[in-house]
């Protein structure tokens, strides 16, 4: 089974969960996810791994808050069991020594932007971060990145704290001011989008992370399908990172969009539940 060491809320809607899963410790590598279930008649949600200690044999996830499962998550208890780990799942980031990385993290995919981060650093890249949120509030892992880079640079959209833009503002004024061999995003969509048709103009080789709805992660449901260099591929079993310059991400957008009437319908009777549990 699967312990809980540690499930605290980081922000307004941020968890960030520490469980026992010494084998996915042990294996695990920078871009690699797992899966969890929470209960026995739980969905199952992909989360990055973020962290890993060998030694004590746990893993580190943060999740977003955003529906009826990871709500769910939320509620667990530190010495309470999930149902279900399993990982580590996808390839990992192809790490090389490549001259100056720019990793760059958007709101919770800045918990997945971390471990690669701290690989490329370890490589021996000259690494540069820049994460960015809606708000000061929304802001995870500044101080964690800020100690495993070369260079640090936040930015909030209401400018509520670091500098006041998107983190594609700060990422051309890199391009422009000095040589990048490789940039690394992760985050919502449209950033991903708005970060590869910027790169694709340098001609700097850029990977993204892609979110896919994913139901079963072994490349059988294809929930996950994604188009890349106009080719069928599975986020689960072929990414889940991709060179960016060939991702169709009108498509991926679209997909993301194909449950979310009833994913709100299944939150509002969730929530409705819970109220009623706790008697209001
Ligand atoms: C490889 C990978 C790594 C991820 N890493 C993280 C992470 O580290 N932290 C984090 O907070 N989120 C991560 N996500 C997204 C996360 O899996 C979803 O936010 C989560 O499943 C939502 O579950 P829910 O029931 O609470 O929300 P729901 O109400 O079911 O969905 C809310 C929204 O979440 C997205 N979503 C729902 N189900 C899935 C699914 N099975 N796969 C992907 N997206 C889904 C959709 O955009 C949907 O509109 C990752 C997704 C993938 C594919
Ligand atoms: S999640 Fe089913 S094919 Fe990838």
């Amino acid at each position: 089974m699967y312990t809980i060491i540690q499930n605290t809320k980081i922000s307004t809607n941020v968890g960030k969960i520490v469980i026992e899963a010494p084998y996915i410790a042990q294996h695990r590598k920078a871009g690699q996810f797992v899966i969890i279930i929470v209960d026995e008649v739980g969905e199952r949600i992909p989360l990055t791994i973020a962290d890993a200690d060998k030694e004590k044999g746990t893993i580190t996830l943060y999740y977003q808050i955003v529906g009826t499962s990871t709500h769910k998550l939320s509620l667990k208890k530190e010495g309470e069991e999930l149902y279900n780990v399993a990982g580590p799942l996808g390839h990992p980031t192809d790490i090389h020594n490549y001259g100056t990385a720019v990793c760059v993290g958007g709101g919770i995919g800045i918990a997945a932007v971390n471990p690669i981060a701290v690989a490329m650093k370890e490589a021996g890249n000259y690494c540069i971060n820049i994460i960015g949120a809606r708000n000061k509030e929304l802001l995870i892992l500044e101080q964690e990145l800020k100690v495993k880079s070369d260079q640090i640079i936040v930015t909030t959209d209401d400018g509520s704290y670091g500098i006041k833009g998107f983190v594609t503002d700060e990422l051309k004024k890199i391009l422009d001011s000095r040589k990048v061999d490789i940039v690394v995003a992760v985050g919502p969509v449209p950033m991903m989008k708005a970060v590869s048709e910027l790169t694709r103009t340098y001609n700097v080789k850029t990977l993204v992370s892609l979110n896919s709805i994913m139901v079963d992660g072994t490349g059988m449901c294809g929930g996950c399908r994604v188009t890349v260099d106009g080719k069928k591929q599975f986020t689960c079993v072929d990414g889940p990172e991709f060179d960016a310059h060939l991702v169709d991400f009108d498509e991926l957008m679209k997909r993301l969009n194909t449950y979310k009437d009833q994913e709100k319908e299944s939150f509002e009777k969730h929530t409705c539940q819970l109220e009623k549990y706790h008697g209001r």
